[in-house]
């Protein structure tokens, strides 16, 4: 049994001291263009999803999301700060979205995977060793009114995210909570905006 329990010891410490050497020599690829293997694809996707869910569980989602007039203050903030990398319906990703790795993901996709919650957390926190930034300064709720809008965003085809965005300057565009910018915005025909369904 201690035998056993010694043979094993050692050979995690080979395990471990060889991973050491294999870094240390420079052997590992840090390049973004060269992909991760597969199974530390799989390991680092599994620790993402477990670490968000976990630390968005404490998450209250406010009241009043789905207000026509948060979710264009949400598509304007997207469009000033999202569309670069992750694009939109009808705009592609910009250059510095093309080049990362990991890529960021398509979120007329990628948002339906999340609850509001888990957006929020991540929209403030960002996502460590990747291409996604923390937003945390610039405040809740224009971050809240960013999740309202990605709740939208897999139900817009094209013509709705560019008639929004006309909605969206014709509001002033840019609002940014404490910046001055405090006319009240007119009323927003929800007709622009589709019901969306599921969740
Ligand atoms: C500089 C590029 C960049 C910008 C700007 C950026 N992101 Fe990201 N984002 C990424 C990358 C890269 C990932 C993928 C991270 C990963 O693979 O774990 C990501 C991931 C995400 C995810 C998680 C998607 C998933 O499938 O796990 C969400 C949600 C998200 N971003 C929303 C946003 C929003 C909203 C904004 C604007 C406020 C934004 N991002 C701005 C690069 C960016």
């Amino acid at each position: 049994m201690r035998a056993a329990f010694a043979s094993l010891l050692i050979a995690v410490l080979v395990v471990v001291l060889g991973a050491g050497a294999v870094f240390y020599a420079g052997v590992y690829d840090v390049a973004a263009t060269t992909p991760h293997w597969p199974v530390a694809r799989t390991i680092l996707e599994m620790a993402r999803q477990r670490s968000i869910k976990a630390h968005a569980a404490g998450i209250a989602v406010p009241p009043g999301l789905d207000d026509p007039s948060k979710v264009l203050i949400g598509l304007d903030h997207y469009a000033a700060h999202c569309a670069v990398c992750h694009g939109a319906p009808g705009v592609p990703k910009g250059d510095i979205g093309r080049g990362l790795y990991p890529p960021p993901p398509d979120l007329t996709k990628a948002a339906s995977l999340y609850s509001l919650a888990e957006l929020f957390w991540i929209l403030k926190h960002g996502i460590k060793m990747t291409g996604m930034p923390a937003w945390s300064d610039h405040g809740d709720e224009e971050l809240w009114a960013t999740v309202a809008f990605l709740e939208k965003l897999p139900g817009l085809s094209e013509q709705d995210y560019a008639r929004l965005l006309v909605a969206s300057m014709a509001h002033g565009g840019h609002h940014h909570p404490g910046g001055g910018d405090h006319d009240p915005a007119p009323p927003t025909p929800s007709s622009l905006l589709p019901a969306r369904p599921g969740r």
